[in-house]
């Protein structure tokens, strides 16, 4: 695990556009695993200068997004699909039809889980995989639990997500209590992994981070299993680490 802590918040975040560059230029039909949340706006935001300044073109570039919440549909405004729209496939030039999300909405979200790793698979895998990272150790919405998952599933949020996203809706009663999202085993599968944290209230998941241990109890400590991982900190984010 390599760590880069940047001063500022916008430092970082031109730091994980260009990583994120690179690979696009590397392979221009490179498959992006995408995040939401308020870390990785500011690549977004990044990532579409270089597109509008002719540095990175997204014409053959595919992407699976983490998750989904569960009852809201694309065009709600604190859903998922539409957090993508807005703050990156509606600035650039990728074809709509290749970016993918997990559907949040549906009879069967077992089958649709089920469908969705097999597009990952159909897709040849992950490239890069963007994450974030919830105060409670969680990446996509694998919540700290016994046992965590590997295949896309169903989970149920941790009360302190549910408060932590609360600010993204009217009310705490209005954010959804499950979600749709990718498994440990597609984000390890990944070839490489980029993880995105900000502020003071982060800086105690990323502290273990830099421990010597992996917990199901803290889901991102298993990222220390994957040969290829960058962690991006802002300087809040990252002033419980020691080394
Ligand atoms: C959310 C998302 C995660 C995200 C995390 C942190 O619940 N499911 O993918 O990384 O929590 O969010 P934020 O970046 O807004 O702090």
């Amino acid at each position: 695990m390599k760590f880069k802590i940047f001063e500022t918040y916008e430092e970082a975040s031109a730091y994980s556009a260009e990583l994120l560059a690179e690979v696009i230029r590397t392979k221009r039909d490179a498959v992006l695993g995408l995040a939401t949340g308020s870390s990785p706006e500011g690549m977004y935001k990044e990532i579409i200068r270089r597109y509008e300044a002719g540095d990175v073109d997204f014409s053959q570039v595919k992407s699976v997004n983490l998750d989904e919440y569960v009852g809201l549909t694309g065009d709600h405004d604190q859903s998922y699909r539409y957090f993508m729209d807005t703050h990156l496939f509606n600035h650039v030039n990728i074809n709509k039809a290749n970016t993918h999300v997990p559907q949040g909405v549906g009879q069967d979200l077992a089958a649709l889980a089920k469908a969705y790793d097999e597009l990952i698979e159909n897709l040849g895998g992950i490239d890069v995989q963007v994450l974030g990272i919830g105060a409670n150790g969680h990446i996509g919405f694998n919540e700290p639990e016994h046992e965590l998952h590997l295949k896309t599933h169903v989970a149920e949020l941790k009360p302190e997500t549910i408060e932590a996203n609360a600010r993204f809706f009217e009310s705490r009663e209005d954010v959804p209590t499950k979600a749709v999202t990718m498994g440990i085993g597609a984000i390890l599968s990944a070839k490489k992994i980029i993880l995105i944290a900000s502020g003071e209230s982060k800086a105690e998941a990323v502290k273990a981070l830099e421990d010597d241990f992996i917990s199901t109890h803290v889901p991102a400590t298993l990222l220390k299993l994957h040969a290829d991982v960058t962690v991006v900190l802002d300087q809040e984010a990252a002033s419980l680490l020691t080394k």
